[in-house]
């Protein structure tokens, strides 16, 4: 009789190894413990949490989500319960799996991130970071770290001095060269780099002729990003050595398949 075939699943990030490369996306899955009721979470190859920040946010006050064709415009604003109640409250019940931990992180500005960074390297269970450079810097009148190559440079290179945990460098889709950040991510110092975040978008309310949103703008995701978000993988795997996560519309295995 033939003997069965098995897959080998397993990928390496940096000095992480995953038994399979299938992870959930920061801020779609909660904390992690939310969606333990609907899947077993020994099974997924990494657990990626709810971005978080030295101290909790509030976040943007409501409407914070619309509905779009085939997506969803967010304007959450960031909200977490910061790192130190994460740690206390959340990271335990994660420790329980047989699954790697990679906490999302971001700053307001380069200072914390790097604060950040050096909490989160001290607790044991964390095994990845991944930085969200998709947020304001409060130095720059809040423009978008992740927008300007010099500030990418600068934030990742002294996040990667402030960590020896594999450090994933999230890229923003909202640039018109991502292979160039990619790049700036992996002269940095990144292990990866990981996109795409979310895309840019504002919905009206043509009754009212207000924005949806009451932050007016959001961030737009699921399949109406996908192709998209192929296309940014693909410019970024002929720009860098490092491994690229790939993300934005995955609804299905055939839709993770096309990355
Ligand atoms: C409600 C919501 C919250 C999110 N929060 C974060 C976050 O905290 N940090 C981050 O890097 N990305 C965050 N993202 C972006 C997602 O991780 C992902 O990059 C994006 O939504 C595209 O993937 P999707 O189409 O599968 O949702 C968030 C997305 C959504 C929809």
């Amino acid at each position: 009789m033939a003997k069965k075939k098995t897959l080998n699943t397993k990928v390496s990030i940096g000095r992480l190894k995953l038994k399979n490369p299938v992870m959930t996306a920061a801020g779609t899955f909660g904390y992690g413990e939310e969606y333990s009721k609907f899947l077993n979470l020994n099974n997924l190859g990494a657990i990626v949490v709810k971005g978080l920040s030295l101290l909790p946010k509030q976040g943007n006050p409501p409407t914070r989500i619309v509905e779009t064709p085939a997506g969803m415009l967010n304007a959450i604003g960031l909200q977490n319960i910061g790192i130190e109640n994460f740690i206390k409250e959340k990271l335990p019940f994660l420790r329980q799996f047989n699954t790697p931990v990679i906490v999302n992180f971001f700053g307001d500005s380069i200072k914390e991130y790097a604060k950040a960074a050096e909490r989160l390297s001290r607790v044991s269970g964390i095994q990845a970071l991944e930085m969200n450079i998709s947020c304001p810097n409060r130095q720059a009148g809040w423009s978008i770290f992740g927008t300007d190559p010099k500030v990418t440079s600068k934030v990742v290179k002294t996040v990667r001095n402030a960590t020896d945990r594999t450090l994933i460098v999230k890229l923003s889709p909202n640039v018109t060269d991502i292979s160039l950040m990619a790049r700036v991510a992996e002269d940095a110092g990144a292990d990866a780099v990981s996109l795409i975040n979310t895309i840019t978008g504002m919905a009206i309310d043509i009754r009212t002729r207000k924005p949806k949103l009451a932050n007016i703008t959001g961030g737009l995701s699921g399949p109406a990003v996908r192709p998209v978000a192929v296309r940014m993988v693909w410019e970024c795997s002929k720009a860098v050595n490092i491994p690229i996560i790939g993300m934005g519309g995955i609804i299905s295995a055939e839709d993770a398949l096309e990355f």
